[in-house]
């Protein structure tokens, strides 16, 4: 590609150039006909903008306040299995890119680059993001408790458990690749599962997949605070907040497990209000289709604290290691200040749903 990349479309464009078609189709893919997936994208359009003029923005700045410390951005990157098959650099290249723009990031349970190793380049950096590390259920609690610890240890700061894949989606365009997964996609933490030959939904899967009571128990094992990943209803949004957790992560896992679910962006204001009517420090972040910085700021003036990002980071780091990732996050920042100076907002905390227009 020798076109000039100028936001983050173009880094997916050099992204599928660069990948084989078997790792293009794993990170870029959805589950079933992909409407989730593709209305996550177009449903921030649905909300136009509504620019204050003349106000003062005298010292302006992007920090933002999550789990009682200040951050440069409300920006993370999302936890993405797997990310050295997208690159040799893998999640400690994402990661130093991600520090380096003041950005945060969420690693994987199905990294595959040692927890620790990751933790190590970056916990010292000053300007840095947090670190979060986000887990699935493991069925085996002397296993999560052991991983819990590694976890602490290690300089992590939260963890995120996902919730809305306790059986996998069923993604078309990977399913048309056979071919096994090279030993750079695999996951170092993830265990060795025995095959299933179980009863009952998904050959038994369904049986050990964590309830509410689950997380309950998993929050008296560990000190870091503990958010949940892929709530989209918001009675589970308030239940989550009735039972003492540090915050949601709306998600739909970017269209990759259950087709048809509304986008975030639909559901965002509803969720919100629920979440903070039982809990008003309620903390809510928001992934799916940010893909400008207009985005970003329409995430933040329906409510949301902060947002993640999916593929996009994936698609710089595909097609140029830590830089393009550097590049995807510098993007987003510069097209999100840009936003706040032309809608007139001084800070995140004047960014407010006085700025939206919806247009459908
Ligand atoms: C290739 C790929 C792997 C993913 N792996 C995980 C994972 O291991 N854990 C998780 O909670 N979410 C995972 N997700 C979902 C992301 O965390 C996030 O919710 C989603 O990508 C956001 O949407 P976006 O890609 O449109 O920005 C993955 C997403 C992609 C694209």
């Amino acid at each position: 590609m020798n076109e000039p990349i100028v936001n983050l479309h173009d880094h997916a464009r050099a992204a599928q150039a660069t990948l084989p078609e078997a790792a293009w189709a794993y990170f870029s893919g959805g589950a079933a006909d992909e409407v989730t997936l593709q209305r996550n994208e177009t449903a921030w359009q649905q909300w136009g903008l509504a620019p204050r003029v003349l106000r003062h923005l005298q010292n302006g700045h992007t920090r933002c306040r999550l789990l009682g410390r200040e951050w440069p951005m409300p920006l993370l990157v999302a936890p993405m299995a797997r990310q050295r098959w997208a690159h040799p650099e893998g999640e400690a290249g994402m990661a130093l890119a991600a520090a380096a723009q003041g950005c945060g990031m969420v690693l994987s349970h199905q990294t595959s680059t040692p927890l620790q190793d990751v933790a190590k380049l970056v916990t010292g950096e000053a300007g840095r993001g947090p670190l979060w590390f986000q887990l699935y259920w493991l069925a085996d609690r002397g296993r999560m408790t052991a991983l819990l610890h590694a976890v602490a240890q290690a300089g992590y700061e939260a963890l995120v458990l996902t919730v809305d894949a306790p059986v996998q989606g069923i993604r078309d365009r990977e399913r048309r690749h056979t071919t096994p997964l090279p030993e750079s996609a695999r996951a170092v933490h993830w265990p060795e599962w025995a095959p299933l030959a179980g009863q009952g939904l998904c050959m038994g899967l369904a049986d050990v997949a964590p309830s509410w009571e689950d997380v309950q128990w998993l929050m008296t094992q560990t000190r870091l605070p503990v958010l949940l990943k892929g709530i989209t209803h918001p009675e589970d949004a308030a239940q989550a907040m009735a039972i003492g957790v540090a915050g949601v992560v709306l998600s739909n896992h970017g269209g990759r497990v259950l087709d048809t679910l509304p986008a975030t962006a639909e559901l965002l204001p509803q969720l919100v209000s629920a979440a903070r009517e039982r809990n008003d420090q309620a903390l809510v972040l928001v992934d799916g289709g940010i893909r400008r910085g207009t985005d970003l700021f329409k995430a933040i003036a329906l409510g949301a604290d902060a947002v993640l990002i999916g593929r996009p980071a994936l698609y710089g780091l595909a097609h140029a290691g830590a830089r393009g990732v550097a590049h995807v996050l510098r993007l987003l920042r510069d097209e999100f200040e840009m936003t706040m100076a032309l809608c007139g907002c001084r800070t995140p905390d004047d960014i407010g749903p006085q700025h939206l227009r919806r247009l459908t």
